[in-house]
């Protein structure tokens, strides 16, 4: 298994959730990591709190002259890149009756192409340290939640994507997988304004029983996985779920 002691690490979304906890965790074992997100003061925060080891960098995923700014400051911050986590994403519901191409064009272009470009520009750096790309997936790609579908379509997306990139990139020894979280309280949903605090914690409430486990996971359990990812030499085009047993589907029946 490989070191993470200095390792450099990209992570889209690191100002809240999964990406934040998964800078703490790389931090705190000696990798070099770059955060990236729209919102100036989350991601200043993170890095600050984090302190040298983290470099913030403003940025929207879905711009390309952004992507290229975010991969410039992890190679300048790191002096290579070893792992690009691709963790930016919104949530997207919308009932089926009632789907706009807006909203479906702007989650796939969220969700999945900014994922694709970025990987695509980060092949020639991770052919050098012979590193790994991580998509997050969702465990919505086992267990199907009406009214969903645009924010599922995306994640499927993404774990078969991670699938054909392992395929084609190992042989420069680029390795590449799928993260399948089950349930993390997190901003997700807040941030698409479909729920209020309150409402989002009685959803988590209400979801905890359907996972094996009966608890939602936490995002350092998400980010221990991960790293475990990036650290795993023989592992590529893995689909991991990581979801307390929720995409298992426990039935009292
Ligand atoms: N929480 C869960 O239960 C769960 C379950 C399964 C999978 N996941 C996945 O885990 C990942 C992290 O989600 P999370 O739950 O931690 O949610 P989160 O706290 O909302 O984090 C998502 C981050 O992505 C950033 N982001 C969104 N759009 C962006 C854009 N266009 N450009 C740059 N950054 C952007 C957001 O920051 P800005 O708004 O400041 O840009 C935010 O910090 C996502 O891929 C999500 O689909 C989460």
């Amino acid at each position: 298994m490989r070191e993470v002691k200095d390792m450099s690490v990209l992570i889209t979304g690191g100002g809240s959730g999964i990406g934040e906890g998964t800078a703490r965790l790389f931090a705190a074992r000696g990798a070099k990591v770059t955060i990236s997100g729209r919102r100036r003061d989350k991601i200043e925060a993170v890095a600050a709190s984090i302190g040298p080891a983290c470099k913030a960098v403003v940025g929207d995923v879905t711009v390309q002259a952004d992507r290229l700014a975010m991969l410039e400051a992890a190679v300048a911050h790191g002096g290579k890149l070893d792992v690009l986590v691709n963790n930016a994403a919104n949530m997207y519901r919308q009932a089926i009756a009632e789907y706009t191409e807006q909203v479906l064009q702007e989650a796939f272009n969220t969700n999945v192409i900014s994922g694709m470009m970025l990987s695509s520009m980060a092949v020639p750096h991770l052919e050098k340290t012979q590193g790994a790309i991580i998509f997050l997936g969702s465990i919505h790609n086992r267990r199907a939640y009406p009214g969903a579908s645009p924010y599922a379509t995306t994640k499927a997306a993404v774990e078969g994507l991670s699938r054909v990139m392992a395929a084609e990139l190992g042989r420069r020894q680029i390795r590449v997988a799928c993260v399948l979280p089950g349930a993390v309280s997190t901003e997700i949903n807040l941030r698409a304004g479909l729920f209020t605090a309150e409402q989002a914690d009685a959803r988590y409430a209400a979801i905890a029983p359907d996972h094996a486990l009966a608890r939602i996971g936490t995002v350092a359990e998400v980010a221990e996985a991960i790293e475990y990812l990036a650290r795993a030499e023989w592992v590529t085009g893995v689909a991991l779920e990581v979801d307390g047993g929720l995409g298992l589907g426990v039935s009292k029946f």
